[in-house]
């Protein structure tokens, strides 16, 4: 029994206005008076507005990949909190392991990001992951924990109120090796474990997601894990009946 609450799709840098649509209809279309699992769908910022408009009267909230942590101003090319919450957003993905990677999202920035973003009030999923040589060397649990750290040094336990966590270990991220619900689970304990030791009862209740190649016949079983409150699905989420199929595994 799938114990999750929260799906959320990463689109990543794909998706059009007509997956806008098509995927908003699939959803509406699976959904059920009884739903308890909260659907997010996260496009490139050039699709938000179109996404929006489509889902402005279902159960699914929209989120972003990214922001910037300052106010508006001169960052060309960038996009702030309050214009994302002008288009209706309410969830932004920080500190994407392809973020920390290729766009310089250090520790700092991606710590800066996630304070500004829960001050503000927009829900912070904050990705956290090793790499393939890192689990080699059994440095999973230290490498998480760091970030973790880094992340949540300014937060106060009101702003914890606003967090998501999404463990995204690297070498399961579109590859389709997805971590054992053993091995997952295992991260997301001691996780939950640092979140309530640093937060107290807020630490409790922050949403703990698994990330890494879920999909259709994979999901129930991730989500049937004590620790595991749901997903970050990736290319999965870029087709109607995969992302419908993820969704109804987590009821
Ligand atoms: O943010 C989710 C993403 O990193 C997972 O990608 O394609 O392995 O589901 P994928």
């Amino acid at each position: 029994m799938a114990n999750a609450s929260l799906v959320i799709g990463n689109w990543k840098m794909n998706g059009n206005a007509a997956l806008t649509r098509s995927m908003t209809d699939a959803l509406r279309s699976a959904q059920q008076p009884t739903d308890s699992v909260k659907v997010v769908v996260c496009p490139p910022f050039t699709l938000l507005g179109e996404l929006t408009r489509h889902c402005y009267y279902d159960n699914i909230a929209v989120g972003a990949q990214n922001v910037n942590a300052n106010e508006n101003g001169a960052h060309t090319g960038e996009v702030s909190i309050e214009m994302l919450k002008e288009l209706g957003v309410e969830y932004v993905i920080i500190g994407h392991s392809e973020r920390r990677a290729m766009y310089g999202d250090s520790n700092d920035v991606v710590a800066a990001k996630t304070a500004a973003a829960t001050a503000a009030g927009l829900q912070a999923v904050l990705c956290v992951g090793e790499d393939k040589q890192q689990r080699d060397d059994d440095k999973t649990w230290h490498v998480v924990e760091q970030q973790l750290q880094a992340a949540c040094e300014q937060l106060s336990a009101e702003q914890a109120t606003k967090l998501v966590v999404a463990y995204e270990p690297i070498w399961a991220i579109g590859t389709g090796e997805t971590a054992t619900p053993a091995q997952a689970e295992q991260i997301h304990a001691q996780i939950r474990a640092w979140l309530t030791e640093r937060f107290a009862a807020v630490g409790e209740k922050i949403e703990i997601l698994y990330g890494g190649s879920v999909k259709a016949d994979n999901a129930a079983e991730l989500f049937a894990q004590q620790h595991i409150d749901g997903g970050l699905i990736g290319g999965a989420s870029l087709k109607e009946d995969q992302f419908v199929a993820i969704v109804q595994a987590a009821r």
